[in-house]
């Protein structure tokens, strides 16, 4: 390789680690023609903000399990030098409440802050400035105590289950865990527990004396739901669930975590890039773009009316796996 070509080549991975929402902006001038001017801007967060009060309104004299007020997290990449670091703001200004039993779905673009958010509500993740309440607690600081109580109301689902799983546990053992660590019941409670959270995931009594190896994607990922519910939390946070697999058992991982979510009264918050599975399964869905919420509304809200112009432009991507025929009706009512 040539110098030039190299230094060519480093700058290209400099500027996708550093400066993708730089990347991202520029992407979205060349798809809209222009970038989004000042006034779109207030008009997207008029909007938002809106949504936010209706939704507020809606559920008066509840207390939500997790409000994230205004939270921004900028996060100081390595490429910059020790007096000027690079900064990528990884969330911009974000307000959102989750209800006790409400879906919500945050949609949007690889890099958009998705992830980053998931993990400031479930405590992984300090915000640079904003708050954080957990069941109307002031817990931006995360004491030691803080994130046992979020630990044990709030669980997660990752995209692979393999990094939430390990590899040298039995499935019994991986269930049992999460109850031994947080000192939950008696020992035959436990036993009882983990015989019920494998039958609650639709998996064989067998399953248990596996290791995460002897198991298929979709059956690791049940297991990793089954640990997820091992608590009785009040919310599941799932980022990207199904991602990562194959797409036949995608839809029954889906139809799983609706299940359960009916059955269990739970909250959660579903994270995907594609916007159909969102639909599927939210009651809520707010649409972010570069670290910020750009939309919010009821599914039926966003789909049918969508306000904004990077909205429009999600819905019109690529038709989803799951459900061909629903984006073919979208297409007949962009047309109509
Ligand atoms: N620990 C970190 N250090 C530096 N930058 C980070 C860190 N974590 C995330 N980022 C950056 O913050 C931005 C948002 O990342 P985030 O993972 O939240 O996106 P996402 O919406 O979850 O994307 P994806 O759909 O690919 O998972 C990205 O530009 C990312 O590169
Ligand atoms: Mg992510």
């Amino acid at each position: 390789m040539t110098n030039d070509l190299r230094s060519q080549a480093e700058e290209s991975m400099e500027s996708t680690t550093s400066m993708s929402l730089d990347m991202q902006e520029k992407l979205h001038q060349e798809l809209d023609g222009a970038g989004p001017d000042e006034a779109t801007i207030e008009q997207e967060e008029a909007r938002v903000k809106a949504a936010e009060d209706a939704s507020l309104k809606e559920h008066e004299g509840q207390t939500p399990i997790i409000f994230l007020d205004d939270i921004k997290v900028t996060f100081k990449t390595r490429t910059g030098s020790i007096l000027h670091p690079n900064l990528v703001h990884a969330v911009r200004g974000l307000t959102l409440r989750l209800w006790p039993g409400e879906t919500i779905g945050i949609v949007g673009e690889s890099g958009c802050g998705k992830s980053t958010t998931a993990n400031v509500m479930c405590g992984l993740q300090a915000p640079t400035s904003g708050k954080v309440y957990f069941k109307g607690k002031d817990v931006t600081n995360r004491t030691a105590a803080d994130r046992r109580t979020i630990g044990r109301v709030i669980s997660v689902v990752f995209q692979d289950p393999a990094t939430a799983l390990n590899a040298r546990m039995t499935v019994h053992d991986q269930l049992m865990d999460p109850m031994i660590v947080h000192k939950v019941g008696t020992p035959e409670e436990r036993e009882a527990r983990v015989h019920d959270l494998i039958g609650m995931v639709g998996l064989p009594e067998s399953a248990l004396d596996a290791l995460p190896s002897q198991l298929s994607g979709g059956q690791r990922q049940r297991v990793a739901i089954a640990r997820a519910l091992s608590l009785k939390p009040d919310a599941i946070i799932a980022d990207e669930p199904t991602s990562a697999l194959d797409v036949s058992v995608r839809a029954q991982i889906l139809n799983l975590l609706m299940d359960l979510k009916k059955e269990l009264g739970l909250a959660m918050v579903f994270i995907s890039h594609d916007i159909q599975t969102v639909r599927y399964i939210s009651d809520r869905i707010i649409v972010m773009n570069g670290g910020l919420a750009v939309e919010e509304g009821t599914a039926a809200q966003v789909f049918n009316d969508p306000k904004d112009d990077y909205t429009k432009l999600l819905l019109g991507a690529a038709p989803s796996l799951l459900h061909p025929d629903l984006s073919e009706q979208e297409m007949q009512n962009a047309d109509a």
